[in-house]
């Protein structure tokens, strides 16, 4: 080999050994958000320093080698979990360790007392009676799970709140879960999490940890699924837009049923945006102008469909309008609208 020959040969493989290094750090642990003794006495700091630096570490170089020169590596770690059945196991099981564990580390903390949002808390009561009762069907899923996996508060398709359990490093993103939704909250229910300080009694880690949830970062992922809607507020307006909606959608496809038997509760519902308050940021004189055209239009509608001479062309055109004279509040009331 001659002296340029061996000099080209090195510059090749240092190159090649560089690209392979860049290939192999697509994911990264990020650091703790907290020190490894911060959840004492409910997580000590050995088990902390293990789980952290040891098991998620190595779920993200297993995953980073996995994917290492191949066209997954374009990809994010959402999409890898939702395409898991088409990959290796190994991706599936990295892939998953590494979402899952990223989110526990966000969702713990050392302070005390984190408070819920009012909307989730809402949320919550309304489809759990309480947090405790959260709590406890955690808890039950928890310990019942077989073996290794982990518990999961999500949001779900239909933007409600669910619970579920799922195996080894499974989770709700991924396309072969049998429950799917966005996780909010996970507890991890596997021995590496919870031997050291509790050893074979994982009802106790599972009580323990709810000290250190930090409801506010849980709160937060709730109101980024599913954001207030603009009448939230206005209760009178939902009422009225959830006649409308059972109402209008219908006849679109052709079925006046809905309507004609409803047009008398649609009008009670617009007349009783006549006197209840509006929310101080829509009460506007042009809002309140439109509320005027929302009542007579479904005065108009009403007595259309109670008069003998009601035709099903005419009764479709009514519902039309009012349904755009609603739209035309909605427009008035969108955040891009008002001021
Ligand atoms: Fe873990």
């Amino acid at each position: 080999m001659t002296k340029l020959t061996a000099i080209i040969c090195l510059t090749l493989c240092t190159l090649f050994a560089k690209y392979t290094a860049t290939a192999q750090t697509i994911f990264e642990l990020r650091k703790l958000p907290y020190d490894h003794n911060a959840l004492e006495p409910y997580i000590d700091k050995e088990t902390m320093q293990i789980h952290h630096g040891k098991h998620h570490q190595g779920y993200v170089n297993n995953l980073n080698k996995a994917i290492a020169g191949t066209e997954l590596e374009k990809l994010s770690l959402e999409e890898l979990l939702g395409r898991v059945s088409k990959l290796p196991e190994a991706i599936r099981n990295n892939a998953g360790g590494h979402y899952n564990h990223s989110l526990f580390w966000e969702i713990l903390t050392p302070k005390k007392d984190t408070k819920l949002s009012a909307r989730f808390e809402k949320a919550i009561s309304e489809t759990f009676t309480n947090l405790d009762s959260l709590k406890r069907l955690m808890n039950q899923k928890g310990s019942a799970q077989f073996g290794s996996g982990w518990v999961w508060l999500i949001v779900n398709e239909n933007k409600k709140l669910e619970v579920c359990a799922s195996p080894n490093q499974d989770n709700p993103l991924m396309d072969i879960a049998p429950i799917k939704g966005k996780p909010i909250l996970g507890i991890d229910v596997w021995e590496h999490a919870y031997y050291l300080k509790y050893q074979n009694k994982r009802a106790d880690y599972l009580s323990a940890i709810w000290n250190v949830v930090n409801w506010e970062e849980v709160s937060k992922h709730y109101e980024k699924l599913v954001p207030k809607g603009i009448f939230d507020d206005w209760q009178t307006m939902k009422d009225f837009h959830k006649v409308m909606a059972q109402t209008f959608h219908p006849s679109e496809e052709g079925n006046l049923q809905p309507i004609k038997t409803r047009s008398q509760e649609m009008l009670k519902k617009a007349e009783a945006l006549k006197t209840a308050t509006i929310p101080k940021e829509f009460d506007r004189r042009e809002v309140r102008k439109t509320i005027d055209q929302l009542i007579d239009g479904s005065k108009k509608l009403d007595k259309l469909i109670n008069s003998k001479k009601a035709d099903d062309k005419a009764i479709s055109k009514s519902l039309s309008e009012l349904h755009d004279v609603f739209h035309k509040i909605v427009g008035l009331c969108s955040p891009e609208e008002h001021h």
